[in-house]
């Protein structure tokens, strides 16, 4: 596919030193679930999503050029990557190069600071650091709104961790070229007005997930009976949420939320076979925000491709939520987290 953007070529690099780059990026929580493809090729969701990035578990992630190898070398926390997460990689640095005109091999160093495929969004940072580290590397110029159309490719979710705060995924247009489909879907920051959020996270288990999230939403797609209904309504509580965003109205934020991934959840239990990715662990701590609720607190909970549980309340209420999730799943670990950055390119050796 030819570059969505005019991609011009920075200045050379320093002679003698391989172009590199070095970028950070947050993972993002969906408020307004992503789930199901519309084109798998090229990640183009069915719905628009909405997320907050959160302040905590960065992944950074260095690229650089190799002029001298044959082969990308990939490492994941300092271990050489294999399968599924390096063939991604690899994939990801194809359509990087094929942008920037370029064959040189990399070597990537990502540090993920998240448990990966857990559910906790690490695909989402993994894949918003790469763009952004490749893409500079590369010598691509592109501004967040290319980034994230880039980031898209690796992982739909990464897309919105370009941006910090609240962001909408749009899925763009579903007629015209591909090309066009492909301009069409990219992130945005969106507006949200006196809103101190936190999300309290709790980790019931930190292990790989047993099935992607790409294949699971696929089976919900192919085979649920309950995935159109969803999509249906989850275009009316995307115009909810960013309506509850501007007036900065925590409950209603948290109530969307709630019912869009409970519903999310009910295609996949729907599916032939179900994919259930909710644990006995998952729904005592529901049963705890339900009861927080009852005693006046603002607590929603939103769960993603795992049996980890994010609880939205008030940044003021995140202590006294946390102790209670925590009495509510003792065997895990619980983390607050506030709206953080959006991603981005650090200097290197500073
Ligand atoms: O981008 P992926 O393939 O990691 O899918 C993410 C899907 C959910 O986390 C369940 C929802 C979302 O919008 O992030």
């Amino acid at each position: 596919m030819r570059a969505e953007q005019p991609a011009t070529l920075k200045p050379p690099q320093e002679q003698g030193a391989a172009p590199a780059a070095t970028a950070v990026a947050h993972p993002n929580i969906a408020l307004i679930k992503y789930w199901g493809k519309r084109d798998e090729q090229l990640f183009l969701p069915r719905t628009d999503s909405l997320s907050m990035t959160l302040d905590i578990f960065p992944t950074t992630t260095r690229v650089r050029l190799a002029p001298e190898a044959e082969q990308d070398a990939v490492t994941l926390g300092g271990r050489p990557a294999t399968g599924e997460a390096e063939r991604r990689i690899v994939a990801f640095l194809d359509l990087v190069r094929e942008r920037a005109g370029l064959s040189r091999r990399a070597v990537v160093d990502t540090e993920n600071t998240v448990p990966t495929g857990a559910g906790l969004a690490s695909s989402a940072s993994g894949f918003a650091a790469l763009a952004v580290a490749a893409a500079a590397a590369y010598g691509l110029t592109l501004d967040a709104t290319a980034l994230s159309r880039l980031a898209r490719r690796g992982s739909g979710s990464a897309s919105r961790s370009l941006f910090g705060d609240f962001a909408v995924w749009h899925a763009g247009t579903a007629t015209g070229t591909a090309t066009e489909a492909d301009l069409s879907s990219y992130a945005e920051p969106v507006p949200a007005a006196g809103l101190d959020p936190a999300l309290v996270i709790a980790v019931v288990n930190a292990g790989p997930k047993a099935i992607s999230s790409r294949a699971a939403m696929r089976q919900t797609v192919d085979t649920s009976p309950l995935y159109e209904p969803w999509a249906r309504s989850s275009t009316g509580d995307l115009a909810d949420m960013r309506a509850a965003l501007i007036r900065g109205d925590l409950e209603a934020v948290g109530e969307i939320a709630e019912r869009n991934a409970l519903g999310m959840h009910a295609t996949m239990l729907a599916a032939r076979p179900a994919v259930r990715y909710l644990s006995p662990a998952t729904l005592t701590v529901l049963d705890s925000v339900g009861q927080l609720r009852r005693d006046g607190i603002a607590a929603y909970a939103t769960m993603d491709a795992g049996p980890n549980v994010k609880v939205l309340c008030r940044r003021a209420d995140a202590d006294q939520v946390a102790a209670v999730v925590r009495g509510a799943a003792p065997q895990g670990s619980v983390h607050i987290a506030g709206p953080g950055p959006g991603a981005r390119l650090l200097n290197e050796g500073g």
